[in-house]
């Protein structure tokens, strides 16, 4: 028998509904260095920076609503890191050539971001998404997963 569905816990976790983007976003990645292509890297981009549309316009605010800080130093370094990986999305635009496999150069930057993806997404999913499942009262997250509907990829 299901559990009553009114207070399903699984339909309001934070970090499975997050985890399972990154995810997703670690095979768009994979497809885009196996294929090269703009179309594939698009897809990748849309994903990600929705991802963290999301975290930043929203999330964000649901821990510091909690915490009474203006500042804190998790968020600090989560969006430092953001602006890593857009800086590294932007030098591969910069270097995508159409119909040809990835240049050198796009190789690395795609290394230099699965890199920086693998630490940060285990960061987030340590100490970031269990915090909000902790202490985010269940309207509270089911109301940021509704303005996840509104978000438009920042890139
Ligand atoms: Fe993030």
């Amino acid at each position: 028998m299901r559990p009553s569905s009114k207070n399903d816990d699984s339909m309001a976790s934070v970090y499975n509904f997050m985890s399972a983007e990154h995810e997703d976003e670690r095979i768009l990645l994979e497809q885009f260095k196996n294929t090269g292509t703009k179309q594939a890297f698009d897809k990748f981009v849309e994903g990600i920076s929705r991802h963290m549309a999301f975290e930043e316009d929203v999330l964000f605010g649901v821990v510091l609503r909690h915490t009474g800080e203006k500042d804190n130093m998790l968020l600090d370094e989560i969006a430092l890191q953001h602006s890593r990986i857009k800086s590294l999305i932007k030098d591969v635009y910069a270097n995508i050539q159409e119909q040809t496999n990835p240049s050198d150069t796009v190789k690395g930057k795609v290394s230099e971001l699965e890199e920086l993806l693998r630490s940060h997404d285990s960061m987030e999913e340590s100490d970031f998404y269990p915090w909000i499942d902790e202490f985010a009262a269940k309207e509270e997250i089911n109301d940021a997963f509704e303005k996840l509907k509104q978000i438009k990829p920042n890139l």
